[in-house]
């Protein structure tokens, strides 16, 4: 099995291979109610060094929607609170015999240090990175390209709008790797200090107004400020950020007809997004939710069985 620690490690091909094994598994299981033994008698350790909602508990929930078994590590309740490193915390866990670790740290290069993390006894099982820093989100990046697919827009040529404070997010980061490898036109707005115009060499367009960026959009994807990253830079205030920058029904408007908004969550909502748009119909954020233990189903299924097709009698 491989690990994947960013969307720059998958060719397109590979990501075009999860999107569809991600479709199989939400018509089969999420649709259908049905718990598969596909992965059983593997186990899976989630290693969550940072807060989590969705991605630690779909990651746990795919898991066992294959029939592997899970167990969950975060900071407080592990022996880190005595001091224990997140090399050693790994290695632990990798010694007891899991098959893959699924991790979150605030570091960037987190999941990479640990996937080389092994010891003279011990291999470090494939390692899938759930998010590092303001670095990578590759899990999260899959999801929202399925669920963009799901609404039934196209990934070649489309254009795919990233709004807010890009600097600071590892969502941003994967989603403008991700989207443009599939051939997307990626297009980023927000204020300039947390959008400079270096995120260009990603391969996007950093935009100077709102219309620009919203014009012919097909999906826009709404980022929260994230303050607990800021560290020091300036970041407009709240109320101000929401009249400058946040999305409404007004701003939609500048959109395509039928474009979707999504927000990876969690949300700030009357700040970067508008309450009444956060519950729109055109909001696809729950969506987003929901595809994601489908992706990360599929994600596990593809490192553990390295790639095998899936059988499923029905
Ligand atoms: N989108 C996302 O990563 O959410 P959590 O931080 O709740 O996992």
């Amino acid at each position: 099995g491989r690990s994947i620690v960013s969307l720059e490690g998958l060719s397109s091909a590979e990501i075009e291979r999860i999107l569809q094994v991600a479709a199989q598994m939400k018509n089969i299981v999420i649709s259908q109610n049905k718990k598969l033994d596909v992965l059983r008698g593997k186990s899976i350790a989630t290693l969550f060094f940072e807060a989590s909602t969705r991605t630690r508990s779909s990651f746990e929930l795919a898991a066992k929607y294959l029939g592997a078994d899970v167990v969950n590590i975060s900071k407080s309740g592990s022996s880190m609170t005595k001091g224990e490193s997140v090399r050693d915390t790994a290695l632990t866990l990798s010694a007891m015999g899991v098959d893959a670790l699924v991790i979150r740290d605030s570091s960037e290069g987190a999941a990479v240090f640990v996937s080389r993390a092994g010891s003279p006894r011990v291999a470090i099982p494939p390692v899938i990175n759930a998010g590092d820093g303001a670095h990578a989100h590759p899990s999260q990046g899959l999801l929202d390209m399925f669920t963009v697919r799901e609404a039934g827009i196209s990934l070649k040529g489309m254009k795919y709008v990233i709004l807010g404070d890009i600097l600071h997010s590892r969502v941003a980061r994967s989603d403008i790797i991700g989207f443009a490898k599939m051939g997307a036109d990626v297009h980023l707005y927000g204020p300039r200090t947390l959008v400079p115009k270096e995120l260009e060499a990603l391969g996007c367009t950093v935009d100077d107004s709102m219309e620009e960026a919203l014009d012919g959009a097909d999906a826009i994807n709404v980022l929260r400020i994230q303050l607990e990253r800021a560290a020091g830079g300036f970041i407009p205030s709240l109320s101000e950020y929401s009249s400058l920058f946040g999305l409404n029904r007004r701003r939609l408007a500048l959109a395509k007809p039928g474009a979707i908004v999504m927000h990876p969550g969690p949300m700030n909502r009357g700040v970067e997004i508008s309450e009444d748009l956060a519950y729109d119909e055109r909001s696809w954020i729950q969506e987003e939710v929901r595809n994601g233990v489908a992706i990360r189903m599929a994600m596990l299924y593809l490192i553990l069985t390295e790639g095998k097709d899936i059988e499923v009698h029905n």
